[in-house]
């Protein structure tokens, strides 16, 4: 299904927006191992917004793991296969995403050194506070390093490459350390009042040949929980690194809905997500797309 829309007016601007909070932030680089293991590397960190209402904050927490010594022969404290060059969402099963309109996403970036890194964040939001709605992504990025007085750091620094032995240490903001505030550029896309909002729904799902994945939900539009009418999604972006289904629903500006997944064999047999059903609030704006949940979900089997 393809959805044409418009971008009303789309200004970057210098931000009118507070400045992300990273409330706490630990890393951990594990002590080296004999070659063949793989060692894991992890951050985690805590940011807060004011910007959305009510406030939001974020939760993020990534590892990924490294053995390999590219670095070994300038005596460095490295890592590589650090996470970047794109936004990984946020652990949102430890986010509190406040009014559920706040989506985080953050970025590693190289090099990346034991204590020495940067982190770009960026926050999605619709913005009803200034008369006209506006859609907002709000970025900014911090570069931490073990000699800030914020962030402190219990490092070995040495290298041994015969045996690549890696450095290893952990770091983190003490307690009573004043956080590191990110301050931010913004983009923002002007909304308009609407009566319908194209709504997508993507959501994750490894499937095999004659699969497919459907929709339905508690409203009309959503066929009324009628399985043998679900609407089914399309396989358009599935690709062999993201099994992604995705569609396009035009929803009632304010409707709140409860929704799931289910998944058809080639034989007409139904697979429903398990758990509680999925809920959602469309807005009275449109903005361009709305996404329905974290944008993808995946699918609960
Ligand atoms: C920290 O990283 C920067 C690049 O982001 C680099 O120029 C600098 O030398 C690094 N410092 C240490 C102590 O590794
Ligand atoms: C910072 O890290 C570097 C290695 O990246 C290490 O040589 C240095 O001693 C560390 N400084 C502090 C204050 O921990
Ligand atoms: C789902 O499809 C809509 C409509 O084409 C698109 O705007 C959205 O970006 C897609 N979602 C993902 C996660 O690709
Ligand atoms: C659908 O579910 C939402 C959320 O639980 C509820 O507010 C709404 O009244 C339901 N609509 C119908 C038609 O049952």
């Amino acid at each position: 299904m393809k959805t044409v829309y418009t971008l009303l007016s789309l200004l970057s601007s210098v931000s009118a927006y507070s400045d992300l909070v990273v409330s706490s932030l630990t890393t951990h680089q594990p002590n080296g191992s004999p070659s063949g293991q793989v060692n894991y590397y992890s951050i985690a960190f805590t940011v807060n917004s004011a910007n959305s209402n009510p406030s939001a904050s974020g939760y993020c927490h990534a590892s990924w793991g490294d053995n390999y010594c590219a670095f070994c022969n300038t005596g460095v404290a490295y890592s590589v296969n650090v996470p970047t060059g794109s936004y990984i969402s946020c652990d949102s099963s430890r986010a509190n995403l406040g009014d559920q309109t706040s989506e985080f996403g953050f970025q590693l970036y190289p090099y990346f050194s034991i204590g020495n890194f940067s982190v770009s964040v960026q926050q999605s939001f619709t913005d009803y506070a200034s008369g006209s709605a506006q859609q907002v992504i709000a970025s900014g990025m911090i570069h931490v390093t073990n000699t800030t007085a914020q962030y402190t750091c219990t490092i070995n620094p040495q290298e041994i490459t015969s045996a690549t032995v890696h450095a290893s240490g952990d770091c983190s903001i003490p307690p009573n350390q004043t956080p590191y505030q990110i301050s931010l550029t913004t983009t923002t896309t002007a909304c308009q009042p609407a009566s319908t909002v194209q709504t997508s729904f993507p959501v994750t799902a490894p499937t095999t040949r004659g699969q497919s994945v459907h929709l339905t939900g508690n409203i009309s539009e959503l066929e009324n929980w009628n399985p043998a009418n679900a609407i089914p999604l399309d396989a358009d972006q599935y690709t062999a690194s993201q099994d992604l289904w995705n569609g396009t629903v035009s929803l009632p500006a304010g409707i709140a809905f409860e929704y799931k997944y289910l998944l058809r064999d080639a034989d007409g047999g139904v697979r429903w997500e398990c758990c509680e059903n999925r809920r959602f609030v469309v807005s009275g704006f449109t903005c361009g797309m709305q996404t329905a949940g974290k944008g993808p979900d995946y699918f609960r089997d």
